[in-house]
């Protein structure tokens, strides 16, 4: 499936605001995030290991105050920004569900794989344009 342009990539900072993105598994539609650590881009469901919930209680942030894990708002599960993997919290040794994302010539792009795939939203649309 095609990539999907999903933000510049000044757009995402080391340890700094995710960016938000919608995909559609069995015809709904899920919240999904890209973040940056460690010069890397990492692409998960926004879904929490524990309880399906959407981890950013502010929009967008993802990352803890040092910057080195991913934290779930709602009861504080912790999670390795580059794997997913669960480290601390009511949820550890689970992992996030990760999607693939891929830095291309100064873009972000997500790269749908089943049995995700592009969801029909307005924000999405215009982004496979702009790509
Ligand atoms: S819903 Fe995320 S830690 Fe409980």
């Amino acid at each position: 499936m095609a990539a999907q342009f999903l933000c510049p990539a000044e757009t995402l900072v080391d340890g700094g605001a995710g960016v938000r993105f919608t995909v559609e598994f069995n015809a709904r539609q899920l919240a999904a995030f890209a973040v940056r650590f460690d010069g890397a881009v990492h692409g998960y469901l926004n879904q929490c290991a524990h309880v399906p919930m959407e981890l950013d209680w502010q929009e967008g942030r993802f990352f803890e105050s040092s910057g080195l894990y991913l934290i779930c708002a709602t009861h504080g599960a912790m999670y390795e920004p580059d794997s997913g993997l669960c480290v601390g919290g009511p949820c550890r040794g689970a992992s996030l569900t990760k999607l693939r994302v891929e830095e291309r010539e100064g873009k972000i792009f997500w790269v749908p794989e089943a049995p995700y795939r592009p969801a029909q939203t307005a924000d999405n649309a215009q982004a496979g344009r702009a790509a």
